[in-house]
C-alpha cells in the first residue's frame, strides 16, 4: 500500500499542486479556494505549534477541508530542504507573514525560482514586502487593514466609525491572493516563466474602499458613514423596518424611482427640475429627498415583511429580509440550491456549513475531505518526496517535522 498522499480528480484545477504557509483566515482562504476546486493544496504549519486557528471549534472544519496537514519548521537547516523539494514540483506556493519573512531569512523568489522557475509565489502581508521599515515587518489582522486603508473610518455609523464583521479585510485579501495567482499561472503556463505577486492587506481594502473616497481625493469631499444602515448619499438605499423585522431594499433605476414615487403619493416631484423624468437615484442633495425617505419610513413600518417584498418584487426594485442566522437553512431558495452541505470530521462528527463556492457546471468542485488534524499527512508527503522512514523518524526526533 502506497504511504503517499493521494488526491482525487476533479473541478477545473485538478492536477495543480499548491503550498502554502499561512495561518488563521487570509492565506488559508485562499488556498483552500484552490482545494475546493480540485488542485492538490499542502499546508505547512510549523512544527513546534499549529495554526492558531486551531483553538476555534467548529470554523477549521470549514475552512480547512480538502487540505493535506505537514507540520514543517521550514527555517531549520533540514527543514529549508524539505521545502524547496516540496515546491519543485509545485504551481504555486502562496505565505501569509510579517512583510519578506521567506527573503529575510534567505528564501528569495530568486532561490525558489533556481529549484523551479515556473512558480507562481503569492506573498500576502498587512503592508507590502516593500515600503518604509516604520510598516512593512508590522503583523497585520483584519481590523488592522481595515483602519490603515481609510476602510474603517467609512464603516458604522454616523457617531462612531466601526469595523465590518466578521473578518471581511481577510476574506477579501484571500480572494486578491486567489485571483492574481490564478492570472500568473495563466501567464506561466504560456511563458513557462513563474511570477512573485505582493498582497498588501491594506493595498486591498484601500481598492474596496473607493467608492466614495473618490469623491474626497478629487474633490476634497469627506466620505460620509451611514446613517441608522441607510445609505449616506442616496435616500430610499438601505436598511428598512417593517411592522415585524428589518427588510434592505435599493430604490435605483428611472422606473423604479418613479414607480414609487406614485405609491407614495408624490409623484408631484417627478418631472421637475429637480428630479427629472427618467431620474435613477435620489440624491440627498435633492430638497424632495428627506420627505422621500420619510414617506418610505411611515409605509413599510406599516407594512408585514411579506407584503413590503412583494411589493418590491412587482415594481423590480431589488429587496430582501435580513435574515437570522436561523432563517438560512430553511429558506427555499438554499435549499433548491444545496448553499448548505454537511460532511464527517476526521473524529466523526456531522458537520454543517456552506458548500463549496461558485458552482462550476462542467467541473464542479467537492469536500472530499475533512480538516486533517495536525502534521497528519507529514509522512505521507515526505514519503513522496523521496525521504526513507528512518530519515523521516530522525526529522522528527529533531522537531523539524511533526508527524502527529
Ligand atoms: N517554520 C518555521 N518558522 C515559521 C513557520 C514554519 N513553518 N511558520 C511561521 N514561522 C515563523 C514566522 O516566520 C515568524 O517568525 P518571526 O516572528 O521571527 O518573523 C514566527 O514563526 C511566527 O509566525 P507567524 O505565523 O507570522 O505568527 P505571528 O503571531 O508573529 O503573526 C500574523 C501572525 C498573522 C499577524 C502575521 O503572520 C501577519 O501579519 N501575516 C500577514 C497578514 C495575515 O495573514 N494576517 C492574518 C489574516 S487572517
Amino acid at each position: 500500500m502506497s504511504n503517499k498522499i493521494q488526491t482525487p480528480k476533479f473541478g477545473p484545477l485538478s492536477g495543480m499542486k499548491v503550498v502554502f504557509s499561512a495561518i488563521e483566515i487570509a492565506g488559508p482562504f485562499s488556498a483552500q479556494m484552490f482545494a475546493e476546486w480540485g488542485a492538490e493544496v499542502i499546508w505547512i504549519e510549523h512544527s513546534a505549534y499549529p495554526d492558531t486557528i486551531r483553538v476555534q471549534e467548529n470554523y477549521p472544519e470549514l475552512s480547512r477541508r480538502n487540505l493535506h496537514a505537514l507540520s514543517l519548521n521550514v527555517f531549520s537547516e533540514e527543514g529549508r530542504e524539505v521545502f524547496l523539494k516540496l515546491i519543485e514540483d509545485a504551481d504555486v506556493f502562496i505565505e501569509a507573514s510579517k512583510g519578506p519573512a521567506f527573503a529575510k531569512r534567505g528564501i528569495t523568489d530568486e532561490l525558489l525560482w533556481e529549484k523551479n522557475k515556473k512558480l507562481v509565489i503569492g506573498h500576502l502581508s498587512g503592508f507590502g514586502q516593500y515600503g518604509t521599515e516604520e510598516y512593512t515587518h508590522l503583523a497585520a489582522y483584519n481590523t488592522i487593514a481595515q483602519a490603515f486603508s481609510g476602510y474603517l473610518m467609512q464603516n458604522g455609523d454616523v457617531d462612531q466609525p466601526m469595523p465590518a464583521f466578521p473578518y471581511t479585510a481577510d476574506y477579501m485579501a484571500g480572494f486578491a491572493v486567489t485571483s492574481s495567482v490564478l492570472a500568473a499561472v495563466y501567464n506561466a503556463e504560456k511563458t513557462g516563466i513563474g511570477e512573485s505577486i505582493d498582497v498588501a492587506m491594506y493595498e486591498v481594502m484601500l481598492r474596496v474602499g473607493q467608492y466614495y473616497m473618490m469623491d474626497y481625493l478629487n474633490g476634497g469631499e469627506m466620505c460620509p458613514r451611514m446613517i441608522k444602515g441607510k445609505d449616506p448619499l442616496y435616500a430610499g438605499c438601505g436598511l428598512y423596518k417593517c411592522n415585524d423585522g428589518y427588510i434592505v431594499f435599493e430604490v435605483v433605476g428611472g422606473n423604479q424611482v418613479k414607480e414609487i414615487f406614485n405609491l407614495l403619493g408624490i409623484s408631484e416631484y417627478i418631472g421637475t427640475e429637480e428630479i427629472p423624468e427618467g431620474t435613477q437615484l435620489i440624491s440627498r442633495k435633492m430638497s424632495a429627498s428627506q420627505l422621500f425617505e420619510d414617506k418610505l419610513d411611515e409605509y413599510f413600518e406599516a407594512l408585514p415583511i411579506e407584503e413590503a417584498l412583494a411589493l418590491l418584487a412587482k415594481y423590480k426594485i431589488a429587496g430582501a429580509k435580513v435574515l437570522d442566522a436561523h432563517e438560512l437553512q430553511s429558506n427555499p431558495q438554499y435549499i433548491a440550491r444545496d448553499s448548505f452541505t454537511q460532511w464527517e470530521s476526521m473524529e466523526g462528527k456531522k458537520v454543517t456549513g456552506p458548500n463549496v463556492m461558485p458552482k462550476f457546471k462542467n467541473n464542479p468542485g467537492k469536500i472530499w475531505r475533512a480538516k486533517p488534524s495536525y502534521g497528519m499527512d507529514t509522512k505521507g508527503i515526505l514519503n513522496e518526496l523521496g525521504y526513507s522512514e528512518d530519515s523521516i523518524n530522525e526529522l522528527a526526533k529533531n522537531k523539524i517535522i511533526n508527524i502527529g
